[in-house]
């Protein structure tokens, strides 16, 4: 049998490293690209633990038109599945400008590489971040869009492109995936989120936090119109994540066009509501100061998800106290995240100490 390939690029990232074992279990072959500007080789020796297979790894950058297409040359690769990018929004605030040139060059690079070898097969990783400040939740994907920061910006143009692309040239065939709050873990406790320095997101602040790597959490604002006055988000594990990519990805072989999907579970919580049902679930205390409000933070935001549900036959099963288990499992592992002590030369892994 033959088994489609797949080129995934972020493939060793959080969200990445997850898809991928999802593509191996779901009968794919996949070829990686990544620059290792987020995400550790580790990963990739527990991808291949995990999943049994050998996968083909390019270290290589979006930004390196060459690089690009001697990986489209040497495998033949029937579809791809974005993910590769800058994501920090503070960081996105202080350098806009490198924001700009990789996010939106590598994409435009990607599409260069794609037409010239005929793949027109495209799978995108969008956020919720599009929504901006003044939709209403549920959000649903025909509403405005608008952003509040670079990073936020860059996933818009992204899809911008991407529209008026399939409007100039309708034998691609493009899925856009609007991600809610990803969070949680392989059950394996072999992958999972390793943020560099102090975390920015919310759920690999607790488990810092309750394995004592960090001594308290900072709320970020009790004063918002919710029902205890924090945020609100839609978390979604990040395994239901990466299924919904297989759903956007069966239904992007048959069928040409572009469609958009959110992909959350369409329940929020807040943020006292999660750290509550991680003590529950994991008997850790997680201590918490509330401070100020965190600039550019909307009060609400879940997502309306029947779209991916009535199209892509996909829904996320799994529980904010699964979500918890599974952040919890990796981080008590794996305390300091991946290792570190990882370099490639050519295709050889090399480890010191
Ligand atoms: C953030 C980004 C969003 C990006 C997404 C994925 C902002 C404003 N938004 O979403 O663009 O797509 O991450 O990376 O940065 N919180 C605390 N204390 C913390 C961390 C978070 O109280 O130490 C709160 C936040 O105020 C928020 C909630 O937890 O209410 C979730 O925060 P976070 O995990 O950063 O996700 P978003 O802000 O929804």
């Amino acid at each position: 049998m033959i088994l489609l390939t797949i080129l995934v690029t972020g493939g060793l990232g959080y969200i990445g490293s997850h898809l991928c074992i999802e593509l191996l279990k779901g009968g794919y072959e996949i070829v990686i690209i990544d620059n290792l500007s987020n995400s550790r080789l580790d990963t990739l020796e527990r991808l291949k633990e995990i999943s049994k297979r050998e996968i083909r790894f390019y270290q290589t950058d979006l930004m390196d038109m060459k690089e690009i297409k001697k990986v489209f040359k040497e495998n033949s690769i029937k579809g791809v599945i974005h993910l590769a990018g800058f994501k920090a929004v503070g960081e996105s605030k202080d350098y806009p400008i490198k924001y700009y040139k990789n996010n939106i060059t590598g994409l435009i690079n990607l599409l260069e590489a794609m037409d010239e070898y005929n793949i027109r097969n495209l799978v995108f990783s969008s956020s919720a971040t599009v929504y901006g400040m003044d939709n209403k939740s549920p959000l649903t994907e025909d509403m405005v869009l608008s952003t509040t920061n670079p990073y936020g910006s860059t996933k818009l143009l992204n899809e911008v492109i991407l529209k008026d692309l399939y409007a100039t040239d309708d034998r691609w065939s493009i899925e856009i995936l609007r991600y809610f709050n990803p969070v949680g873990a392989h059950e394996s406790g072999r992958i999972g989120e390793d943020p560099e320095g102090i975390p920015n997101n919310l759920m690999p602040m607790i488990t810092q936090v309750a394995i004592g790597r960090r001594k308290k959490i900072f709320i970020y604002g009790n004063d918002y119109s919710t029902y205890d006055g924090t945020c609100i988000r839609d978390y979604i594990h990040v395994v239901d994540l990466a299924k919904g990519h297989l759903k956007a990805l069966e239904k992007n072989f048959n069928s040409k066009g572009i469609n958009i999907y959110n992909l959350g579970t369409g329940r929020g919580y807040s943020v006292l509501d999660v750290i509550k049902t991680f003590e529950r679930v994991t008997e850790r205390m997680v201590p918490y100061e509330i401070v100020g409000r965190r600039l550019g933070d909307v009060a609400i935001s879940y997502s309306d998800p029947s779209k991916a549900y009535k199209e892509l036959g996909w829904k996320a099963e799994k529980s904010l106290e699964d979500m918890c288990r599974d952040a919890f499992r990796w981080q008590e592992k794996n305390p300091k995240g991946y290792r570190t002590n990882q370099w490639m030369f050519g295709n050889e892994i090399y480890k010191i100490g």
